[in-house]
């Protein structure tokens, strides 16, 4: 496995990779890889013979600074799950080389997409997002690219930058993983410490619930406020927001047909950790 910090650097193994005629396949993440990450990193390797894995904490689209400061970073063990998956090449940016010493980004306004959920929740986050992946697709020049939908509305921002500024790039998006209990993988986990990693378990109970309450037709609305409710009552825990939505547009959907688009998603607060989760509404 290759491994470069410069643009230049990686834009020579690529070409050499064209040269051969290989696919290229590209994963980006911001490093702290678990087997969410890894999964994303087989799928490009099933598909592609070059995979460029990017490892990047990315600066400007942390709308907290606290959280930016304490992201975990593991490198070393980075290197060994990206190899362990199939990637061939481990970019691994500093700052300067992506952002040359100016972190301002443009607003991106995708309408709803952007505004809504985490865009109204981390104010500035998608700026910061579509910023960096916008730097990252013109560097690696990928056939495909390939995102978990564990962030759900970052895929449909992703896929509607590439449709407005990458055409001919493919955007994969690969099914979200989760721990043995339920819990989705995240970087974040770490820090769910005590009693924060048994109450962090109610998303996937809430998730879940409005799932079974769409497959009996039950009413939607009627069940978002009662996990309201119940939220405002617990102790270590602050509900951002819970809803059902169109996993494309992120419109919400109360009281239209749920199909295969449809997502519940939610975000919390557990014991000062932000997490988020979704999951498929479609009955089978
Ligand atoms: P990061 O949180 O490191 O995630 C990198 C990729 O891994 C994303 O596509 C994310 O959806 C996917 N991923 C994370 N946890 C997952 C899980 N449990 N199951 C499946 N996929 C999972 O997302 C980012 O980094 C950044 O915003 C980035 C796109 C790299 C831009 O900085």
């Amino acid at each position: 496995m290759n491994r470069c910090t410069k643009i230049n650097e990686l834009k020579r193994f690529i070409h050499a990779s064209r040269a051969e005629d290989k696919r290229v396949g590209f994963v980006p993440t911001m490093g702290a890889l678990h087997p969410g990450h890894a999964s994303l990193i087989e799928k490009a390797a099933q598909a592609c013979e070059e995979v460029v894995v990017s490892i990047f904490v990315n600066p400007t689209q942390f709308n907290n600074r606290e959280d930016f400061e304490t992201y975990p970073l593991t490198i070393d063990k980075d290197l060994e799950v990206a190899q362990q998956a199939g990637a061939t090449v481990v970019f691994a940016p500093h700052v300067e080389e992506l952002y040359g010493g100016d972190l301002a980004v443009a607003p991106v306004d995708y309408g709803q997409l952007t505004l809504a959920y985490e865009g109204q929740k981390r104010l500035g986050h998608f700026d910061g997002v579509v910023a960096v992946v916008r730097k990252l697709f013109s560097a690696v020049e990928a056939d495909a690219a390939f995102f978990g939908k564990k962030d759900l509305q970052q895929l449909a921002v992703i896929r509607r930058l590439a449709k407005e500024e990458f055409m001919g790039l493919e955007i994969v998006d690969c099914p979200l993983i989760r721990e043995s209990d339920g819990l989705a993988m995240s970087s974040r986990n770490v820090r769910l410490v005590g009693e924060s990693r048994q109450t962090a378990l109610i998303l996937y109970c809430w998730l879940n619930r409005i799932k079974k309450e769409v497959c009996n037709q039950g009413d939607i609305p009627t069940t978002l406020r009662a996990i309201e409710s119940e939220a405002a009552e617990m102790e270590g825990l602050e509900l951002e927001y819970i809803d059902v939505v169109n996993g494309s547009s992120f419109r919400p959907l109360h009281d239209g047909p749920v199909d295969s688009e449809a997502f519940a998603i939610v975000a919390a607060e557990v014991g000062g950790v932000r997490l988020i989760d979704n999951c498929a509404l479609a009955c089978s």
